[in-house]
């Protein structure tokens, strides 16, 4: 909803008491604290809103991110997406969605500089980073080290404080993809990559990966310049599952540290942060351009899901899949093309063709295509939620820095609709429900 929709008065009559009750629409909503006052005695509490998910209901005023899913329509702070990714770089973006407007050059040159300046990480977090399992799962770690850093940083904990702020965000922005290098060099018995500040943004990031025995590591100029695409392209996505958690965690009042190791942890999960991957098992799968209609019908008759298809806020074209599918074919002329792209480009054909697809609005989505980008780059599957984490962290800042600032914020405390037992007096052992017994109705407590 936008500030343009205009505003009134909602008429209400409660047909269990016959009140009839104003209740005021402002930005095309009404405050759900307004129906509190609907109460059918004295002593009820009052109508609460039921919405699970939060399909219909804003937690927040935001002026960071707007999607108009219906348009195919993704912008921050009013710039089209597809104008940052063609003009801007990650770190501008960056810039952009924390501060609230592009830089001019000597802002940006001082914000680059500040990042850069905190890329390294205190050496005690290589025995964090030690203390994992080899096999640990790279996002599982980032979950761990993001929250260890507020151990490092206790002057964090002013969230009053701009100067603070400022500090944390730069220091998370600068540190993160240092984190990330390290627990994929980890995973693989690889000696760590100190940071090399000479190079960009993504392409540090790609040494800390990649580096091997070469004095000077030289990215792939084809290949930085796509993952600092992708990474404008995650940078922000308003109030998805990990922004809200980041929020949430963050109204308690937090450290910053601790309310991003949350989001990290939300992004953890296969429904947000794990699609890529699962598009590219999917494509595994199939194994061939041959097997697609087949799988199609498969997928028709409710056998699985069509991955990196669909999307709860998007029924149109994912704007950001658009230019993905462009940049994957520019990363393919530097790599070759992978024999997955061919099966990704026919499962796209007819299912835009499809019947079944048109009518439930179904267009392929971020994840379509990045995760033959990343795996086209040698980035491993499980490094596939890591990357997005990355390129979330300014968004995530941002989010957080206008929600602490927010003065009708309150801590995050929703409501509950209890349908359990009434009141009831604890019985001694004895005179219990038997276990195993036809009369006990404990089915999952697993004895
Ligand atoms: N393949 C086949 N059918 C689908 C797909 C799909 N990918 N997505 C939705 N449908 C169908 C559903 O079966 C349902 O059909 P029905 O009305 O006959 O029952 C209808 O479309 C609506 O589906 P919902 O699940 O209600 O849609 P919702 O908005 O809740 O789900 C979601 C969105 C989760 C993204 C879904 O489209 C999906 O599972 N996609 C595949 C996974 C994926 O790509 N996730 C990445 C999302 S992007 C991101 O998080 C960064």
């Amino acid at each position: 909803m936008t500030a343009a929709t205009p505003s009134g008065m909602l008429t209400l009559t409660d047909s269990r008491t016959g009140k009839t009750y104003e209740i005021p629409v402002e930005n095309g909503t009404f405050r759900t604290m307004d129906f509190r006052q609907i109460k059918v005695s004295d002593d009820d509490f009052g109508l609460l809103g039921y919405d699970p998910g939060f399909l219909n209901t804003a937690s927040c005023k935001s002026a960071i991110t707007y999607i108009d899913g219906d348009r195919g329509i993704l912008r921050y702070r009013g710039y089209p997406i597809e104008q940052l990714a063609e003009h801007s770089t990650f770190l501008e973006t960056a810039y952009l969605l924390i501060k609230g407007e592009l830089p001019d050059r000597e802002r940006l040159d001082a914000w680059t500089y500040n990042i850069r300046h905190h890329t390294m990480t205190h050496s005690n977090i290589v025995k964090f980073m030690d203390g994992f399992r080899y096999d640990a799962h790279p996002m599982g770690i980032m979950v761990g080290m993001v929250g260890a850093l507020s151990t490092f940083y206790p002057d964090a904990k002013e969230i009053t404080s701009e100067a603070s702020r400022k500090l944390q965000v730069r220091r998370l922005i600068g540190k993160i993809p240092t984190l990330a290098a390290m627990s994929y060099r980890h995973s693989m018995g690889f000696p760590y990559v100190l940071p090399d500040n000479d190079l960009s943004y993504a392409g540090n990031f790609l040494s800390m990966m990649f580096k091997m025995t070469e004095h000077d590591y030289r990215p792939n100029p084809v290949l930085e310049h796509a993952l600092d695409v992708l990474f404008i392209l995650h940078a922000d996505h308003e109030q998805n599952c990990s922004t809200s958690a980041v929020r949430a965690v963050g109204s308690s009042g937090v450290d910053p540290y601790t309310a991003v190791a949350a989001g990290c942890a939300a992004l953890y999960g296969p429904k947000h942060g794990g699609a890529n991957e699962a598009v590219i098992r999917m494509l595994l799968e199939i194994g061939s351009v041959e097997r697609v209609p087949e799988f199609i019908r498969a997928v028709k008759a409710g056998s699985g899901r069509l991955m990196g298809f669909g999307h709860r806020v998007y029924k149109n074209y994912d704007p950001r899949a658009k230019i993905i599918k462009k940049i994957a074919f520019e990363v393919f002329e530097e790599t070759g093309r992978s024999p997955l792209l061919d099966i990704a480009l026919e499962l796209e054909r007819i299912a835009l063709e499809d019947d079944y697809f048109i009518s439930r609005k179904l267009y392929p989505n971020v994840d379509f295509y990045s995760g033959l980008i990343y795996q086209a780059m040698g980035f491993p599957l499980d490094m596939f939620p890591v990357l997005f984490a990355i390129g979330r962290i300014p968004g995530w800042l941002s989010q957080w820095t206008e929600h602490v600032q927010d003065p009708e914020q309150k801590i995050a405390r929703p409501r509950q609709i209890y349908l359990g037992e009434e009141q009831r007096d604890w019985a001694p052992i004895e005179g219990r429900l038997k276990c195993r017994t036809e009369e006990c109705v404990m089915t999952s407590c697993r004895l």
